[in-house]
């Protein structure tokens, strides 16, 4: 279904196109799970708040039960150390049913001028190469105008108790999967790359990210990042809080602001302005989606530990997006109002 390419003007970011007054809104992982009345609940309250963006999934192949079930608790937050474990292993509908929910929420999307992405992720059972351009072109043909790789979730668990490798960490494959991608969805929506952290022993493969993202074929977007794999969280009593084995999992909150504004940096320095930048990791108030987005030049940002921190204290989705809202304006007033006239 490819057609000839009608990519931005170079200095142009592919989000361009929309409207953006908060950038920020949902995570990946977030607006999941295999219960299809929440996910819609969610989803609505979402694209109903002052959060421009909203992602639902990651929806895989099949149908995931995820690793609660299986394994116990999976996901911890510590307000101490600010570190949020998580080894949900993507619990999800299946994209086939993702893609039967997707015209709705595109529809309310359209009305109000938000950004909805669709995250999908090979999963369990499938074939990278082969599923995701399948899945991409679904999403696409029910009206997805963005939709987001997740090539790194660290957190599928094999029958033995090893983790499947994370495809971020190979930038052959990854783009080779990302060329399939682009030949059948073409230019028709934003595909949004998500990208692993590259630090520690993957730092080395930087380069060949960025020469892969500039060479790749479509209207692109990067997020930046996943968690951070195979890490062990601890509760506030010193426990190993995740019930999975090794009690490993992706770390994410607030403790991860300086690893991620630093990929950050390196990325938006290393990418032509055309490719749009999605902020991720450590980001739960006002200031650091404005720090992100106008002193770092992240397009958007996103969070999951704040949504689901704030929803056991009993706030919705879409009030703590109205609260980071307020946040983010009053720091832009307070700029702008030391800007001499
Ligand atoms: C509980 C949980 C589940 C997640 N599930 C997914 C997922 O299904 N797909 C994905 O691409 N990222 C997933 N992520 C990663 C987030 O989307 C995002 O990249 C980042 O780690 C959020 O950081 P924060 O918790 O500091 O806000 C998940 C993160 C958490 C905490």
């Amino acid at each position: 279904m490819s057609e000839a390419l009608q990519l931005p003007s170079l200095d142009e970011c592919v989000f361009s196109e929309f409207e953006i007054n908060f950038p920020f809104g949902p995570s990946a992982g977030t607006i999941n799970g295999t219960n299809e009345e929440l996910l819609l609940h969610r989803a609505l309250d979402s694209l109903r708040s002052p959060a421009d963006l909203t992602k639902t999934g990651s929806f895989t192949w099949n149908h995931q039960e995820g690793n609660e079930a299986k394994y116990g608790r999976c996901y911890y937050h510590n307000p101490i150390t600010g570190e949020t474990g998580n080894c949900m292993g993507m619990p999800n509908i299946g994209y086939r049913r993702g893609t039967e929910l997707h015209p709705r929420l595109q529809n309310v999307a359209d009305q109000l001028g938000k950004l909805l992405i669709p995250s999908i992720s090979v999963g369990k059972g499938a074939i990278a190469v082969e599923a995701l351009p399948k899945m991409a072109y679904a999403f696409a043909k029910a009206g997805a105008k963005i939709i987001e790789i997740n090539y790194n979730c660290p957190n599928i668990i094999r029958e033995d108790g090893s983790r499947e490798p994370v495809m971020g960490y190979e930038p052959d494959i990854l783009f080779g999967v990302h060329d399939k991608v682009f030949e059948e969805v073409g230019s028709e929506a934003i595909i949004v790359i998500n990208l692993p952290p590259y630090i520690d022993q993957y730092r080395h493969l930087i380069p060949a990210v960025v020469k892969g993202l500039h060479q790749a074929r479509g209207k692109i977007a990067v997020n930046v990042s996943n968690t951070i794999g195979d890490r062990q969280v601890f509760t506030e009593s010193g426990e190993p809080a995740l019930d999975v084995p090794g009690n490993l999992g992706g770390l994410s909150g607030p403790a991860t602001v300086d690893m991620a504004r630093n990929q950050l940096d390196i990325f938006r320095h290393a990418l032509p302005r055309r490719i749009g930048i999605i902020s991720c990791n450590g980001v739960f108030n006002g200031q650091e989606v404005f720090h992100r987005v106008h002193n770092q030049g992240a397009d958007l940002t996103a969070g999951a530990t704040v949504f689901f921190e704030n929803e056991t204290r009993g706030l919705s989705y879409g009030e703590t997006a109205f609260r980071i809202a307020k946040e983010y304006a009053h720091v832009q007033n307070s700029v702008l109002e030391e800007v001499p006239t």
